[in-house]
């Protein structure tokens, strides 16, 4: 088990984030289904990203990193039934992504993961899968991994999600692409939409009414679609721990380029301008999935409430948002997010009881927390646990920049799914982490 101390800091400078873990995962599934060979720059070398290539590569694609490139050649629609379980390790996304995909495909596959993913429920794509006529087989205890899936003719089907989930709606549009006939999702509040953005820069036809979001089946054979180059931008997500790291500091500055500015992605951005924070975005490309730099100067933050709309756009940053809550004055309460107890971990409970352990006043409801603040950080008298949670991991190391005391955090080799140069990132802003 790994484990980094980390020490006081103060936070700022100039930082280039990896790229987007959602896009990178996509563009793999994509660019595998495609016919030819696509070019793909910026692609997240984080273990998530690589579980999903891997996953593609054991269905027939090909992948290569070549001068800071990944090549990847595409299997022209038609996969192949891997040999063995996919282990798609620690991503959610790759999961259900790849579950809508093989169950179109018509192979049968097992899916495997590791503890975290093995406790997430996967009986929310089981359901509108089995209405496409697929067949899916949950062997864990209760609705979870191992996955078994076998599928093929599968039809067309209008489906009302019963939980705002990008990971939801693009398995059924994976799903959809192989179907007869059209397949609508609807979703209760909007979510992100790589997947429609990818589907259409690669021409495939799909209609966007508001929440509603159709595409017409290309039936068992499957859509045909030839190779382009993708380049990934950086991910929003990550960028995020810099963002309140220096929002929060007085007199702090911070540049971000190249980073994903997705407005699907980047509510923090609102939730840390009504607490106080000066921030600046430009956008330099908006043909594809918008990307560009965020300038942030630090503030006296407020505390404010994040809730409805807002939050499947800001559905990761929250940890980090509770963060901000403990450093900014009087109460931020965060509403209607009961899906972070269903996330690489009870993301609630876990926020709650590290906060805690820094002194933090807050208050745990059923969906959500109230932190109040700003808090006096004491320097938790035990080592804290990840809990093999990437982003828990990484909120409590920006936490302890603002402490005056060293702590350490066990279990972190989990922030290498998204952000492997996370802890050297943290040092070349300023931070001492050992
Ligand atoms: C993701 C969607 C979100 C997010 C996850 C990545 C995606 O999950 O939390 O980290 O790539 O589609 P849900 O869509 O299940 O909320």
């Amino acid at each position: 088990m790994s484990s980094k101390t980390v020490f006081p800091a103060r936070l700022g400078g100039t930082v280039n984030v990896p790229g987007d873990k959602s896009i990178s995962q996509r563009v793999a599934i994509l660019a595998s289904l495609a016919d030819g060979t696509s070019k793909v720059t910026g692609y997240l070398n984080g273990e998530d990203a690589r579980s999903t290539l891997s996953a593609m590569e054991q269905m027939g694609a090909k992948a290569e990193f070549r001068d800071d490139a990944l090549y990847i050649t595409g299997v022209a629609g038609r996969l192949q039934q891997p040999d063995e379980p996919l282990d798609m390790g620690n991503s959610g996304t790759g999961t259900r992504l790849l579950a809508g995909l093989v169950a179109g495909a018509g192979i049968e596959v097992a899916m495997i993961g590791d503890d975290s993913l093995s406790s997430r429920p996967m009986g929310r794509i089981r359901q509108p899968l089995e209405l496409m006529g697929a067949s899916i087989g949950l062997t864990g205890k209760r609705g979870t991994l191992p996955m078994m899936i076998a599928g093929g003719n599968l039809k067309g089907i209008g489906y009302l999600l019963p939980m705002a989930s990008a990971q939801v709606k693009s398995c059924i549009l994976l799903a959809g692409l192989y179907a007869e006939g059209k397949t609508t999702v609807i979703e209760p509040r909007p979510t992100r939409d790589h997947t429609e953005r990818l589907f259409q820069s690669l021409g495939i036809p799909v209609e966007i009414n508001g929440l509603e979001v159709s595409l017409k089946g290309f039936g068992p054979k499957g859509p045909r679609f030839n190779a382009r180059d993708f380049t990934v931008p950086g991910d929003f997500s990550s960028a995020a721990f810099w963002i309140v790291a220096v929002a929060a500091r007085p007199g702090a500055e911070l540049l971000i380029e190249n980073v994903g500015l997705n407005a699907r992605r980047t509510a923090l951005l609102d939730v840390m301008r009504r607490m106080g924070a000066d921030i600046e975005t430009t956008v330099t490309d908006a043909t594809g999935d918008p990307y560009g730099t965020i300038k942030v100067r630090g503030a006296v933050l407020k505390g404010t409430v994040i809730e409805g709309d807002e939050i499947p756009n800001l559905i990761d940053e929250l940890p980090i948002i509770a963060v901000a809550g403990a450093l900014a004055e009087g109460k931020t309460e965060i509403r209607d997010a009961a899906e972070l107890r269903v996330k690489e971990s009870d993301r609630i409970a876990e926020m709650v009881m590290n906060l805690r352990l820094f002194g933090v006043e807050v208050e745990e409801t059923e969906d959500g927390m109230i932190v109040s603040g700003p808090a006096l950080l004491k320097t938790p008298s035990v080592a804290l646990n990840s809990k093999g949670d990437h982003r828990i991991a990484m909120s409590m190391a920006v936490l302890n920049s603002f402490s005056d005391a060293a702590v350490t955090i066990d279990n972190v080799g989990c922030v290498d799914t998204s952000y492997p140069d996370f802890w050297r990132h943290m040092e070349q802003l300023g931070g001492k982490v050992t």
